[in-house]
């Protein structure tokens, strides 16, 4: 976690992100994805929060500077969509500057106003809110019913 701190401070200080505690930052270690390069640091963060059965967050997505550009940031949106798909979750969006990239791997933008109230209560705790202008953007994940009947057969294989 202190990596994962580190990676997002060198972009919080330019203000293209929030900083996190290293408190906040344990209570959600579940919900990241790391890449690391071959001697295993690391080198990109990703983490998938998620809020009601249908709704989850795509957060604190950071790629270190040296590794731009190798689909490194792709690849962490697609293990945080792969998550919310396994948790059978229809709708992942973020909340971010960099819409462009996001719209790249498969988001789309929409108004911030269309997002539930329940999503609130971490913005109005930073410096920015309410004049933030960050741009949520929305991805649809695909629940492929095969998905759900290979679990179960693994499930059966397993007894
Ligand atoms: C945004 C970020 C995660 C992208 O990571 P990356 O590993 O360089 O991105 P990828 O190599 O996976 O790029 C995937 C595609 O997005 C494009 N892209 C990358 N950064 C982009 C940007 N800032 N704006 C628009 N397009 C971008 C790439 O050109 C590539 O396009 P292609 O498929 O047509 O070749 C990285 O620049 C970063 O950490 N930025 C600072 C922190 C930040 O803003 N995080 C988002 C907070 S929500």
């Amino acid at each position: 976690m202190p990596a994962i701190q580190e990676l997002i401070r060198t972009f919080a200080d330019r203000k293209l992100m929030i900083r996190r505690s290293l408190g906040e930052l344990y209570e959600s270690i579940r919900e990241f994805f790391v890449a690391t390069d071959p001697s295993g640091q690391v080198i990109g963060c990703a983490a998938l929060h998620v809020f009601w059965d249908d709704l989850a967050e795509l957060k604190c997505l950071a790629v270190s500077e040296r590794a731009h550009g190798q689909g490194i940031g792709r690849g962490l949106v697609e293990a945080c969509v792969d998550a919310a798909q396994e948790l059978e979750i229809k709708t992942v969006f973020t909340l971010t500057y960099v819409a462009d990239f996001f719209e790249k791997c498969g988001y789309h933008r929409i108004d911030k106003a269309e997002l539930p109230h329940k999503i609130w209560n971490e913005c109005v705790r930073c410096p920015l809110f309410p004049n933030c202008t960050e741009i949520a953007l929305v991805r649809s994940v695909v629940i492929e019913p095969e998905f759900v009947t290979a679990g179960l057969d693994h499930a059966t294989n397993l007894r």
